[in-house]
């Protein structure tokens, strides 16, 4: 709970008062009521004062405000609550906008949602040009519209056009970008930013309110096609439409019925059930930055610190193997990079190589920094040279066989507080680990593809790994900047499970004559990013068929395989990664298409199935595997399910979490 001083008030020598952000109590400047009654009394106590004018700074070093506090939100009883907390804020700031001298708004640090609603409410924005600040109306990403006044005053300012495509793409924007595009009115160098907001001031107390001739407002054309692309990229959402409707609406009106038409259409959307999935998704992530092992083992008996990783051994030059060993080396290890065969290992190395050179195209990283880091990548055929790893990761063929005798021959070789980790994607760890003497030592990090991309690891613990070995691993895994969620060692783990039993659900549909594009148009209608058929292609029809594979023999009798991958292999159909090599679609044009070749596959009759039919089908599938799941204890709760699938498969973020929408829908009681 913020602390009634979280916002404070000065003036100085030369007549300037200053309102200051900082909230004691936490990292983050927030609002929240009590920020909010800070805010009115500091704003009160200088409307008593002879100032010339007022300058609103946060004293915090990397937030300047962060936004609303979404607990505060979430509580809101209904719509009615929501839009009178609307109108609260806008009032809050329309005393800003009001006031009797003009108000500077300087911002340092990120400066997100009502933090840049406060500054649009003020009459002149200076940004500094730290690389901590950042700019912007994310709203829409939590399912929200701007209510605090965005809505309607940021056409004001940079147009009707500029400010739905800003706040559509529901991004903090650099300091620079936000000035070019006009959302801040000075670009200052971070250590001036307070003379420069004082000067600006002072300019202001003398020539009054800058004028700002009214921007040209969007035709109709924009809107329509706007709705269009809104509803095909965000479907399901209607926090977009919303911003699209009240933008629109409020072109022609004061701004007092422009906020009001705003507090309104806010309401509703924050009341809704895809801001409150949102939100929820919002604070599933924000957990997973604190999880710890405790809930998998004892109690340590005494608190140790524990051993850092700095050297990592990845074996497997391949796919996984070159993509891990990137992401490695560009958060700081040193990665040597093993593979018995060599022109695997070479292409591996240049497939890291491409990899930092796209990370650096991307602006994501500094090419001094890719440089260096590509330089801590050894490479090596031989396993002695892992003798000084802290960790050796296996990203071998997903073959238990080969991946048992490599991890003996390791343990001849690497010292005895090596860690050993398997990236298998379905394989049980004790399995893998069978003959290895000092079991406690092993363990699996999933890794997801591309793992450049892909935020979660699934940390997979066997019956032996030891609490350490888990603590090490972890410390790890958050050192990477990736999201963990633990496991225990079942085959399939959660994500890889859950998803093929979902991909060998929709094959037996496709056998029993549902036609591809039906069954994908469901799943797409339902909101998830592609349907399963395009889903196989995309992972390869050779991957899917080799896991049908291991889930026919780990779930024997429950697992009934569909036949139609392993026909499409026998004839070459292997889905898209093989460049035009076709799968249930053909990739030879510029748009995917369905692929005449996969008619000899199919039944001879179609079946009629309606979407709705199809989706509560499929997602059923996933539900009951996931219950499964949570009843063998594999995961230790439903959110630690949801939050693996929005990260690892893709699940609809508006839809909260498999699980949750399962409880929603009375399939699920846990
Ligand atoms: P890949 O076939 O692209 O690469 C495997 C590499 O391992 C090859 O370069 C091969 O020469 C090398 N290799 C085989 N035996 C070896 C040995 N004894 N010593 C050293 N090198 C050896 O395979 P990919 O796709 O990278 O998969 C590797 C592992 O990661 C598998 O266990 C797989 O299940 C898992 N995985 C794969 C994902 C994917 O999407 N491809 C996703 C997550 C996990």
């Amino acid at each position: 709970m913020s602390n009634p001083v979280s916002v404070t008030h000065s003036v100085d020598a030369d007549g300037i008062g200053w309102i200051t952000f900082d909230d004691p109590a936490a990292r983050a400047n927030v609002f929240n009521p009590a920020t909010q009654a800070a805010l009115r009394a500091a704003v009160a106590a200088l409307a008593a004062q002879p100032v010339k004018a007022v300058v609103v700074v946060s004293a915090k070093e990397k937030i300047f405000i962060a936004g609303a506090d979404l607990k505060w939100l979430g509580r809101l009883a209904d719509a009615q609550a929501a839009a009178q907390a609307s109108r609260d804020g806008q009032a809050l700031f329309g005393l800003l906008d009001n006031f009797k001298v003009p108000v500077v708004c300087a911002i340092h640090g990120a400066c997100a949602g009502g933090g840049y609603e406060l500054a649009l409410a003020c009459h002149w924005r200076l940004a500094s040009d730290a690389k901590e600040t950042v700019i912007g109306l994310p709203e829409v990403g939590l399912g929200l519209i701007p209510g605090w006044g965005g809505c309607a005053r940021l056409p004001r300012l940079v147009g009707a056009k500029a400010a739905v495509e800003h706040i559509l793409k529901a991004a903090l924007v650099p300091a620079a970008e936000a000035h070019q595009a006009g959302l801040v009115d000075e670009l200052v160098p971070a250590a001036e930013l307070k003379a420069r907001a004082k000067a600006a001031a002072l300019k202001l107390a003398a020539s009054g309110r800058p004028a700002r001739p009214a921007p040209a407002a969007a035709d109709a054309t924009f809107f329509a096609e706007q709705r269009k692309t809104a509803a095909a990229r965000m479907r399901g959402q209607p926090a977009p439409l919303a911003v699209l409707d009240t933008i629109e609406k409020s072109a022609g009106q004061m701004l007092a019925s422009a906020l009001e038409t705003e507090a309104a259409a806010f309401g509703d959307i924050a009341a809704g059930e895809v801001a409150k999935n949102l939100v929820h998704v919002f604070f599933l992530k924000d957990a997973v930055k604190k999880i710890t092992v405790d809930a998998w083992f004892p109690p340590p008996a005494e608190a140790a610190a524990s051993k850092p990783i700095r050297t990592i051994g990845v074996i497997g030059a391949g796919v996984m193997g070159s993509g891990i060993a990137q992401w490695c080396a560009a958060r700081g290890y040193g990665v040597i990079m093993n593979d018995t065969n060599v022109e695997a290992l070479k292409n591996g190395v240049e497939v890291v190589r491409s990899l930092f050179a796209d990370a650096v195209k991307r602006g994501k990283m500094d090419h001094a920094v890719a440089h260096k880091a590509m330089g801590a990548v050894a490479m090596s055929t031989e396993l002695i040279d892992f003798e000084d790893c802290d960790l050796v990761i296996e990203a071998v063929v997903e073959n238990v066989t080969v991946k048992q005798k490599l991890f003996t021959e390791l343990t001849k070789v690497v010292r005895p507080d090596c860690i050993l980790a398997s990236n298998t994607s379905a394989l049980p760890i004790e399995e893998i680990a069978a003959h290895v003497a000092n079991p406690g030592r092993t363990i699996g990090i999933h890794f997801f593809n591309p793992v450049s991309r892909m935020p979660l690891i699934e940390m997979v613990l066997s019956p032996h790994t030891a609490r350490e070995t888990a603590d090490r691993v972890l410390a790890f895994a958050k050192q990477l900047g990736k999201s963990p969620v633990i496991c225990r060692s079942a085959p399939g783990f959660l994500v890889t499970r859950v998803l093929f039993f979902y991909l060998n659900a929709a094959c037996r549909l496709w056998e029993q004559g549902v036609p591809t594009d039906v069954i994908d148009r469901a799943m797409r209608d339902w909101g998830w990013p592609m349907g399963p058929m395009r889903l196989i292609d995309e992972v390869g029809v050779d991957v899917t068929d080799f896991i049908y594979g291991e889930m026919k023999h780990y779930y024997a009798g429950r697992f009934e395989g569909a036949t139609v991958c392993s026909r499409m292999l026998a004839a070459g159909l292997r889905g898209r990664k093989n460049g035009a090599s076709s799968g249930f679609y053909a990739y030879g044009g510029v748009k995917e298409a369905l692929n005449p070749d996969m008619a000899k596959f199919a039944p001879a009759a179609t079946k009629a199935m309606d979407a709705k039919a199809i989706q509560d089908h499929l997602n059923g599938v996933m539900i009951d595997e996931t219950k499964r799941v949570l009843a063998e204890g594999v995961l230790k709760t439903a959110d630690d399910a949801d939050f693996a699938l929005l990260m690892g498969a893709g699940f609809p973020a508006f839809r909260g979490g498999l699980m949750r929408y399962a409880k929603a829908a009375g399939l699920y009681n846990g």
